[in-house]
């Protein structure tokens, strides 16, 4: 291996960190996110690819925008591995996973448009298949909402996991066998049937329908709302191009352990995961450690490390949901999920800065300079400080015990970096159990409920920024006094339950510092 390639400074890494010596012993690694998602899974799992045989991809489905570098361009991938840019690699979506075979299919060719080849490819017989009835409940969950409904990515991805709950769902064997999918298939559309109509949502259905595909509607007078002919041919078509990579991979995975190193690439983040996360604003799977492994036909206990990543010092949230130090607060919110667009915010805010004294426009500025837009629907990311009380409840329900941090490079040049230490509850009695929040008190650690972080006021510590510019460091030694204050009040403030090992100081595999 040719000394200082990223191969030889992970392993060197991972000797060091970990105490590892490689000849001994094969890894399983797991990489989630403690926010609520976006935080730089897919540049890590591509970037341990080079040290993995095996990227699972565990739960989750094209929800999840993952970036990554390819032929030094980035690229964004839905629900492959990002390790799939490595040839000689093998990629795997797991069994927790909800497919959508239309886009996936799609996903595929466009990957290999660019000259990825998908030989090392598999997924899991048991993944579950997001129909087109899916998407519309989905999108008619969210309408009927309103005001309270939780911005989801209308992928229909709460449904088919419902669906999978529930003990009624498809999942990707079907497609292998024609027969049962058929009856499988009428059976579920005509209860997603039954429930549109109870819903009272008959026309604004096929009017979704029409637009996902024509064929898919049956003709008004025919019987029902579904052509179900012709969705179970359009999916068996679909079943008949995957069918190659539909493979028992949880066996497959378990024969891998202890004789390849393995990646698991988490979805979402935490503040998202179905239990963990912030009550209904959640996505509908499992983004632990826990559920990762069980994603991937394994169990925790064979994950040997799990590194939680976390955005230097900013955080980003997709969709409606408590956030507690969002720059701007209500109206930020207002802005990305009902009126603002990425279009609108570069033309109508080219002259935001994040010096100006209104909350909103700094977190306008700040999103524009890191260009964070939703990479699967383009929405305006909500922004704004670290919070330190989420990251210590992130920590205790995982166990992680070591820390990414990404984007860092993004806030050279920024005078004052707030950190949300602690909240000052402002709101009516909250009961948690046997706890009673009143206003006034100083909270340390977050409790996920909406009705409760709602009314949570963030309390920061100021510190002052750096000027060096730090893209591409990858010498720990070389960080600015300022920026290593910062860090080491973030390993004080969570008490040392978790060590920051990984600093990013761009989106390239190469811009990455490996702590000693
Ligand atoms: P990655 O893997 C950020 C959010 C949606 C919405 C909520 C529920 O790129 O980090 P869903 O469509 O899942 O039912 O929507 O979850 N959400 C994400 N936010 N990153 C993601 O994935 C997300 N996947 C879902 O915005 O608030
Ligand atoms: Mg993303």
């Amino acid at each position: 291996m040719k000394k200082e390639s990223i191969e030889y400074l992970i392993q060197e890494f991972l000797k060091s960190y970990f105490g590892w010596e490689f000849s001994l012993k094969k890894r399983v690694l797991a990489f989630l996110c403690l926010q609520f998602g976006d935080s730089g899974k897919g540049k890590f799992s591509n970037l341990f690819a080079r040290w993995a045989k095996v990227i699972v991809r565990p739960s989750g489905g094209d929800n999840s925008g993952h970036t990554s570098e390819y032929k030094g361009q980035e690229v964004v991938t839905h629900l492959v591995p990002s390790g799939i840019f490595f040839p000689d690699k093998i990629n795997i979506i797991g069994s927790d996973t909800v497919v959508n075979p239309e886009s996936l299919l799609k996903e595929i060719y466009y990957l290999k448009s660019l000259g990825v080849t998908f030989h090392n490819f598999f997924i899991s017989l048991r993944a579950n298949l997001i129909l087109p009835s899916h998407l519309i409940l989905d999108g008619l969950g969210e309408n009927k909402a309103g005001k309270g409904r939780i911005g989801t990515t209308r992928k229909g991805i709460g449904p088919c996991y419902a669906d999978h709950t529930a003990r009624r769902g498809l999942v990707m064997n079907h497609l292998l066998n024609p027969e049962i999918f058929r009856s499988k298939l009428r059976a579920l559309l005509n209860y997603h049937e039954q429930v549109i109509s109870g819903m009272g949502c008959g026309y604004e259905a096929r009017q979704m329908l029409e637009k996902i595909n024509p064929d898919y509607v049956n003709s008004i007078g025919e019987d029902g709302l579904f052509n179900a002919d012709n969705i179970a041919d359009a999916y068996l078509a679909f079943g008949t191009e995957l069918a190659g990579f539909i493979k028992n991979t949880d066996k497959m995975i378990r024969g891998f352990l202890g004789k390849e190193n393995i990646a698991l690439e988490g979805a979402q983040g935490i503040m998202l995961d179905v239990d963990y996360g912030t009550g209904q604003f959640v996505t509908s799977s499992h983004c632990t450690p826990a559920g990762m492994a069980k994603g991937a036909g394994l169990r925790e206990c064979d994950i040997d490390a799990s590194f939680g990543i976390i955005k230097g010092f900013y955080m980003t949230r997709v969709g409606k949901g408590p956030f507690p130090t969002e720059l701007g607060g209500a109206d930020s919110e207002i802005w990305c999920n009902e009126n603002g667009s990425k279009a609108k915010e570069l033309e109508g805010y080219a002259d935001a800065t994040i010096f100006d004294p209104d909350p909103f426009i700094q977190g306008v500025a700040l999103r524009r300079h890191a260009h964070e837009y939703g990479a699967s629907t383009g929405r305006p990311r909500r922004i704004g400080w670290a919070d330190l009380p989420m990251l210590r409840y992130a920590l205790e329900v995982t166990g992680v015990q070591h820390l990414i941090l990404t984007r860092l490079d993004i806030l050279t040049g920024v005078k004052t970096i707030n950190l949300c230490h602690s909240y000052e509850y402002d709101g009516p009695d909250y009961t948690y159990g046997e706890k009673i929040f009143q206003k006034g008190m100083i909270i340390d650690e977050a409790i996920p409920d909406p009705e409760f972080l709602e009314n949570c006021k963030p309390v920061y510590k100021e510190f002052a920024g750096w000027e060096t510019d730090i893209r591409g460091l990858t010498d720990d030694t070389k960080l600015p006094v300022q920026l290593t204050k910062i860090t080491r009040y973030i390993d004080a403030a969570i008490d040392h339950r978790a060590r920051i090992a990984i600093i990013s100081t761009g989106p390239g595999p190469e811009e990455t510092m490996f702590m000693p």
